[in-house]
């Protein structure tokens, strides 16, 4: 059709999800508790009091969401394993947990489904927590001894391995700010664990190549900076460095951003973590990046430096994150799709490697009109926008390869309980029953074409 955005041959079209928000069966076949168990008992810890126990039941449920993938024709399917499902100790393997995965994978490939695997979406073993979690140093050998499990296992069928998934949220909102698991307040802690989630990264990359992968990734989130008027800049300086550098530089081998490392230094929070020998290890090589990207921010600079800011990272300081503008999701963030055609083409410039969406998407309040269908046309809008951001990003010269929508079903949304609906398929968590919304079938539609419409 004239004035359709036609993607390059072979662009790879998915949607993705994480084991611990859609499996459920937190008990079953001896799947040890996570810190995401833990800490959703804790009174006020996520809105509604909710947890992933059951959430979409997916343990029970994965030929049904499987064939709902082969339904939409989407060619990729991104998800992680679970650690505590796979080592229910954190360190011991447990046979039937990787049979499930090996389940999955299995269904995924008779539907042509390519699968894209996740090692770690944020479900540490709780056992291996009480031993300090991110905090411990010793964490880098036993998340590679995790990989080469489950590589070992599911190796032979799973091409695409990503390590982390946004180690930023994981690190920083989990040891900075409490608002994820385990719910730690320590600026000093949340730069440890973000040191050892990086070499965890590289310790396992490095394991998996070994182990015979040649498709080995890290996820992380970005989150372009908008300067709120002219003199802003440093405090775009100051985010960028901690949302977005402060991942992505150590992992193309240009070390920790010298400048955070000033801004922060009054922490002494990370060096005393990094010894020797580790920025290397952290530098080893992927072959492709997986972009998160769902919401820019806007910032403005504090007119005393040394004030403390607003950002997740407690310990930044002269700058404040500003609210964002409209048009608004559910979530409260801002819908513009420019940031991404930037984020893309700077980020193909910088790290010379194929890039990947490994998720966007947005939460709309959907409705199950009476005759069955969820006419969520803000979210197709989104899509819309969203690819065509791409494809101009492309256009532009960038060199990216796939998207996956986030996410396959409404599920369990961390903090925010079950309020917040990202899926493309619905999700009523009563009755467990999966309706594809509009925007699946548009994204069935956008796979099939290999093409946006006008
Ligand atoms: C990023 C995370 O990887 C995912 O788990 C989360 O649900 C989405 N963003 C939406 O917040």
């Amino acid at each position: 059709m004239v004035g359709d955005w036609v993607f390059p041959p072979g662009f790879l079209w998915g949607a993705a999800t994480a084991a611990y928000q859609i499996e459920g069966a937190v008990a079953d076949d001896g799947r040890g508790p996570s810190i995401w168990d833990t800490f959703a008992a804790v009174p006020g810890a996520v809105e509604g009091g909710a947890s992933g126990a059951t959430a979409c039941d997916h343990y029970h449920r994965y030929r049904e969401d499987v064939a709902l993938l082969g339904e939409l024709g989407l060619g990729a399917y991104r998800f992680s394993t679970a650690w505590p499902r796979v080592m229910p100790d954190g360190r011991t393997p447990n046979a039937a947990g990787l049979a499930f995965y090996d389940r999955l994978v299995d269904s995924l490939l008779e539907h042509s489904i390519t699968p894209v695997l996740t090692l770690y979406h944020w479900d540490l073993p709780q056992a291996l927590q009480d031993r300090g979690g991110w905090l411990e140093r010793d964490i880098v050998s036993w998340f590679a001894e995790y990989a080469t499990t489950v590589h070992s296992r599911l190796g032979d069928r799973v091409q695409h391995w990503t390590t982390l998934n946004e180690p930023f949220c994981s690190a920083f909102l989990g040891y900075g700010n409490g608002v994820h698991a385990p719910g730690l307040r320590d600026p000093r802690g949340a730069l440890r664990a973000a040191h050892h989630h990086l070499l965890a990264h590289g310790h396992a990359a490095r394991a998996l190549r070994a182990n015979g992968a040649t498709s080995v990734s890290i996820a992380l989130n970005f989150s372009p900076a908008l300067p709120d008027g002219p003199d802003d800049h440093d405090a775009v300086r100051r985010f960028d460095a901690v949302h977005n550098r402060f991942f992505l530089d150590p992992v193309l081998g240009h070390g920790y951003p010298t400048d955070l490392l000033d801004d922060l230094a009054h922490l002494d929070g990370l060096e005393p973590a990094v010894h020797d020998g580790d920025l290397a290890v952290i530098a080893e090589p992927v072959d492709w990046l997986g972009v998160n990207y769902y919401a820019p921010t806007r910032v403005t600079s504090l007119a005393d430096p040394t004030e403390p800011s607003n950002c997740p990272l407690p310990g930044l300081r002269g700058m404040s994150v500003l609210p964002p503008r409209a048009p608004l999701t559910v979530t409260g963030w801002e819908q513009h799709p420019d940031s991404l055609t930037d984020l893309l083409t700077h980020l193909s410039q910088r790290c010379g490697i194929p890039l990947v969406v490994a998720e966007n998407g947005a939460a709309f309040p959907d409705v199950v009109d009476p005759d069955g269908r969820v006419r969520d046309t803000d979210r197709v809008r989104y899509f819309a926008e969203h690819l065509r951001a791409v494809h101009t990003a492309i256009e532009a010269g960038a060199d990216v390869r796939g998207y996956l929508a986030w996410s396959l079903l409404d599920n369990f949304e961390w903090a925010s309980g079950y309020g917040p609906r990202f899926g493309v398929v619905h999700v009523d968590f009563t009755s467990q029953r999966r309706t594809i919304k509009d925007s699946g079938q548009f994204l069935a539609q956008v796979a099939a074409r290999n093409a946006v419409p006008g």
